[in-house]
């Protein structure tokens, strides 16, 4: 049985693995001194769109900016409000608000944690410009739904799937609807080696605008037709995220096949629930999320015997202090609060070997018992 540490996440497995296709990307773009945009970063966003089967990608800094580059496209700004979920990062709702928007939160599906279309219709008012679903853990909302729900009121739909790239919903790719955001952050399922991010779209107008607003604005070195950001993706991330894409497919299998191995085992642990997984979805499993009464006690004698779980995330949006300006308060989402108190991310990435699932859900009914 396997003792000893085990991460939530381990990047030196996944390194060790495809460490010299690695190693010779970072080199070539040395070489070329070809540090900003350039062929590097065309060739990652070609590669990116054919993966999402969408006409265009656009490499920018973060998910962060990504999403606020998307919301500045769609021309949202003071005044509007954008429809999101209050169970996300924090990213999700600062984006909205740096644009000078509202974020109106609705809760969440009880079973998925993803947003719950029923309760949409009821927070549009004459103000709402977009909806801003999440593909939390790397699971698709529902998106027909959604799709239908923002066609009726006009409506945007700039999807969150900064956890789920190479997910589908009913064999559709993100963006399911037009516009989607990745996160490259290093831990994400497509991890680069500091901060980067993407927005794919099929809108060739919100492509244009990204892809000048990310540089400044602008049209030429010197020549500036929108009063832009500085939020390019570096040529050294784009060079590592294309040798990491050609293997997100098998990654995702391992993802898949570590959560069945969990599932299976924790199907003999009652008091522990298991994640939904719809049947017309490819979840991607970004993380393996339980959820269980006593979660602080089995967190903290898991980390005490080296076993990384962690919450994500344990404090609603609608809570956290620098929101407090919204005045939402405990109560308002019952289900994300709930959820909030009961969830717990176990060890989850490709390289988690089959004896560590075993060793954990061994200790996690050693603990429970
Ligand atoms: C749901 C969600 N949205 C947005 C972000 C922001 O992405 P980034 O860290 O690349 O800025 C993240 C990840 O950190 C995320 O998990």
């Amino acid at each position: 049985m396997k003792s000893g540490k085990i991460p939530l996440v381990d990047l030196r497995a996944q390194y060790d693995s495809i460490k010299s296709e690695i190693d010779a990307a970072i080199q070539e773009i040395i070489n070329s001194s070809q540090f900003i945009l350039g062929e590097p970063v065309e060739k990652f966003e070609q590669e990116l769109a054919a993966l999402c089967a969408t006409p265009f990608a656009i490499g920018t800094s973060s998910g962060t900016s990504a999403l606020f580059l998307a919301l500045k496209a769609y021309g949202i700004g003071p005044g509007d409000e954008v429809i999101t979920v209050p169970n996300s990062f924090i990213a999700t709702v600062s984006s909205i608000i740096n644009t000078g928007a509202t974020p109106v939160f609705v809760d969440v599906d009880k079973d998925t944690f993803l947003m719950d279309p029923n309760l949409i219709e009821k927070a549009i008012t004459s103000k709402t410009k977009a909806i801003l679903p999440v593909h939390l853990y790397g699971q698709i909302c529902e998106m027909d739904r959604i799709l239908e729900i923002a066609r009726k009121h006009n409506l945007h739909v700039v999807e969150d799937a900064a956890q789920a790239i190479d997910a589908e919903y009913k064999g559709r790719k993100i963006p399911v609807g037009d516009t989607a955001i990745f996160s490259f952050f290093p831990a994400k399922n497509l991890g680069a080696y500091g901060d980067a991010g993407a927005l794919v779209t099929k809108d060739k107008k919100v492509a244009e605008i990204v892809k000048k607003l990310r540089n400044h604005g602008r049209i030429s070195k010197y020549e500036s037709e929108l009063v832009g950001y500085g939020a390019r993706i570096d040529a050294l991330h784009a060079a590592i995220l294309r040798v990491k894409m050609k293997h997100i497919g098998g990654w995702s299998a391992l993802r898949n096949h570590n959560a069945k191995l969990y599932t299976e085992l924790l199907k003999q642990v009652s008091l522990v629930k298991t994640p939904t997984v719809k049947e017309h979805n490819k979840h991607v499993f970004h993380l393996y999320v339980i959820e269980l009464d006593s979660r602080d006690q089995l967190k903290q004698e898991l980390n005490a015997q080296g076993i990384g779980a962690e919450v994500h995330y344990p404090l609603p949006l609608h809570l956290q202090p620098a929101l407090k300006y919204l005045g939402y308060k405990e109560g308002d989402f019952p289900i994300a609060e709930k959820s909030s108190k009961r969830i717990l991310s176990l060890p989850m990435y490709p390289e988690l070997p089959s004896e560590n699932i075993h060793h954990i859900v061994n200790t996690v009914k050693e603990i429970l018992k």
